[in-house]
């Protein structure tokens, strides 16, 4: 009946993509309905302290929750706002800096239909999934056997258990309670390990430094990939960690044109970088 339906073998799969993007939105529709406005939850003392402690006012909207389109009617309803009073009863209004902690859907269009290869059987690790973006849009988006989220917060692993029951991921996905420094194995066999902005807002600089040092001696697998939001020379550069990068990956150029849809954030893409290790 289907193949009757569909021209080509093209059009069916971009209807099944473009229904994997409105499963994924429905997973947004949920989470957003079980979380406050900024999704943070009050266990996430370091974070939110470290936002606070930032010397320009800065928001908190979870890419993955709030596209442009939510963000635009939040502000109309006056929920949201994306500038603030520079001088308090004045028009003076300057932008608001927008931190995200998850990667918009667009982030994980371009990961996993340009970024990697076929997943094919293969194992990827997500450390600090948090939400379970990088989990279900792998699950949607790619062949991956096995979907690893390692997750320190609790609550954020009950959420994340909650959406793999609700959208029968169970198959596929599991969510590991853990500090990632206390996951060697699984780091050692993961074919692809992806860190978008882990350690930064959530640890202080010495645990940061540990915790790299952890990852470069367990991310071994010769030609595994690692995927990192911002570039490891960024992350490094602030810390006094001992990892000879050198010695340990190769960066894959990335070609960020060929995301072709319309809502394109090139910023946000060019912030992702890819390596092989050696
Ligand atoms: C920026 S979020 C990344 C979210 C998700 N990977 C994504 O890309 O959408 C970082 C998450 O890492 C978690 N995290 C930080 N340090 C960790 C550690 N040592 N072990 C496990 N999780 C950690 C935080 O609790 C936070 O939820």
């Amino acid at each position: 009946m289907l193949a009757a339906r569909f021209e080509n073998s093209d059009d069916f799969d971009e209807l099944v993509v473009s229904n994997n993007d409105v499963v994924l939105r429905n997973i947004a529709e949920d989470l957003r309905n079980r979380l406050p406005i900024e999704a943070m939850f009050t266990s996430e003392h370091q974070a939110v302290q470290k936002i606070h402690q930032h010397p320009l006012p800065m928001i908190h909207v979870d890419a993955f929750l709030y596209d442009d389109d939510v963000v635009d009617s939040l502000c109309e309803e006056g929920k949201m706002s994306r500038s603030y009073c520079t001088e308090c009863g004045s028009y003076k209004t300057a932008s608001l800096e927008f931190i995200s902690h998850s990667f918009s859907l667009m982030e994980l269009k371009f990961l996993y239909q340009h970024v990697l290869p076929d997943l094919t059987g293969k194992v990827v690790v997500d450390v600090g999934s948090r939400l379970g973006a990088v989990l279900f849009a792998g699950y949607l988006y790619s062949s991956a056997s096995q979907l690893y989220g390692v997750e320190m917060n609790a609550d954020f692993c009950q959420l994340q258990e909650m959406m793999i029951t609700k959208y029968e991921f169970i198959d596929r996905i599991k969510v590991v309670h853990a500090d990632i420094c206390t996951q060697p194995s699984l780091l050692q066999k993961a074919d692809v390990v992806v860190m978008n902005n882990v350690f930064e807002y959530f640890l202080d600089k010495q645990e940061q430094a540990r915790a790299w040092e952890f990852i470069a001696c367990n991310v071994r697998k010769r030609g595994s990939l690692l995927v990192t939001v911002p570039s490891l020379e960024e992350s490094l550069s602030k810390l006094q960690a001992d990892v000879q990068l050198s010695q340990w990956v190769e960066e894959v150029q990335l070609n960020y044109d060929v995301y072709m849809e319309k809502d394109i954030d090139r910023e946000a893409l060019e912030q992702i970088h890819l390596y092989k290790i050696l």
